[in-house]
């Protein structure tokens, strides 16, 4: 079975420099590796100093290296998709009161770089994909997208063909939407296919997980203290962190002393937080990160006699338990505080909105009828308590910020 490793951080923290590492470690060992960006701005080619583009092109024995093209792989695969999902998710506006934040959807062309990655995958070419991701922010409104759009797909399409060609004539009138022709309609059905098997694929702890990269100060453990937080909400494996551009010991002066002894404070604080994932410190190197003796000095120096790679770090985000009185569903949400938690129950989903991050999980049958009773966030973890409704009560609760 293949692997995939996305890497991601804040912006210039060292997220190519170090999937590189990996892929030229992994393709020394003799797994056939392919290196892929799906960072807009993607610097393949810049760091291993030769010609990448929309192809795959060969970098030595077992490795690869290909930078997607979102615009490309949408004009190729996707002709009338683009066009129709703008219509249905980015334009419109439309009035749903539990995800309005969420419909002006940026970057949403990245997903076909995800999509490409999955085929990818599938053919089974590779035995291992490292994906060089765009910095952090953008990361992760790509990851959450795949299930954000079948969740609206879904509610939008239950009604399958026949039905959207009857409702096509009013549909803009009454869902403020306008409905995709017959044409697109075969696609997006075929996106929501594709898009169910994106998120099985990315959240399948045996094939996929995230190595967050980030240096030691502190608007970047801010950030990736975050992000850490919100791919547990979207229920991704993190199975590394990578603290880059650490100060020697003794860096020769006052001043950069000084500059290694808050670096200092900040490694201590991403250790503690990540206490269980494998954490790797990297130096502050007297050159770049830029060729490839550069990145095999890298690989030398940071992946050296650990078997950091083939690493696999399982927990468990997402738990539902029957409980006294009814079910409860745990979710890990490392480093939330309670304020910053919002849950709501909207017929069958359950939204749960942390800041600006919002996820909706369709709640498993055998919770049918259930009501949210109460939630809470402690320790790291949201537990929301559900019991069954008496029958003819309202469907729809609103459990209330407080969580009462
Ligand atoms: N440990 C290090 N020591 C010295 N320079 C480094 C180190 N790690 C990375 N660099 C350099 O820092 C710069 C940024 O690195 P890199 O491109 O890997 O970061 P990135 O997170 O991918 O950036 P972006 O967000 O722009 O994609 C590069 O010039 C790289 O050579
Ligand atoms: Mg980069």
């Amino acid at each position: 079975m293949g692997r995939i490793i996305i890497f991601t951080g804040k912006g210039g923290v060292g997220k190519t420099s170090i999937a590189a590492a990996h892929a030229v470690r992994a393709a020394s060992e003799g797994k056939k590796t392919l290196l892929v960006s799906a960072d807009m701005a993607p610097n393949l080619g810049d760091i291993f100093e030769t010609e990448v583009g929309g192809n795959a092109v060969p970098a030595g024995d077992n490795l690869y290296l290909l930078e997607l093209d979102p615009d490309q792989l949408v004009r190729e695969n996707y002709p009338n998709i683009s066009k129709a999902m703008r219509n249905l998710f980015g334009s419109s506006g439309l009035a749903l009161d539990n995800l309005d934040d969420e419909m002006i959807i940026p970057g949403f062309e990245n997903l076909f770089s995800l999509l490409k990655i999955r085929d990818i995958y599938n053919s089974g070419e590779y035995d291992l994909i490292i994906v060089d991701c765009a910095p952090t922010g953008e990361t992760l409104s790509l990851l959450k997208l795949p299930e954000l759009l079948s969740w609206y797909m879904e509610k939008f399409y239950p009604v399958g063909k026949t039905m959207v060609r009857v409702m096509a004539p009013v549909s803009k009138a009454k869902y403020k939407v306008t409905l995709p022709n017959r044409k697109a309609m075969n696609e997006i059905e075929q996106m929501h296919w594709s898009l169910v098997a994106l998120q099985e694929l990315l959240k399948d702890p045996d094939v996929s997980s995230v190595r967050l990269v980030c240096t030691p100060e502190k608007m970047v453990v801010d950030e990736t203290k975050r992000s850490y937080m919100y791919l547990n909400l979207y229920h991704y494996q993190v199975d590394g962190v990578f603290i880059n551009r650490i100060l020697p010991d003794d860096a020769g002066s006052d001043f950069m002393n000084h500059w290694g002894s808050i670096q200092k404070k900040y490694i201590r604080e991403l250790e503690s937080v990540f206490a269980g994932i494998p954490i790797t410190r990297i130096a502050w190197y007297p050159h770049e990160v830029r060729g490839r003796a550069a990145i095999q000095h890298l690989c030398d120096d940071v992946l050296g006699d650990k078997d950091i790679l083939n690493v696999r770090v399982h927990t468990d985000n997402e738990i539902y338990e029957a409980c006294d009185g009814g079910w409860s569903l745990t979710i890990r949400l490392p480093g939330a505080a309670k304020e910053d938690v919002t849950v709501y129950q909207h017929e069958m989903d359950v939204n749960i909105k942390v800041n600006n991050f919002n996820r909706c999980i369709p709640l498993p049958n055998t919770l049918t009828g259930a009501q949210i009773d109460g939630w809470d966030v402690a320790d790291g973890f949201l537990r929301i308590q559900f019991s069954k409704k008496a029958d003819g009560q309202d469907e729809t609760a609103e459990a209330g910020k407080d969580g009462k």
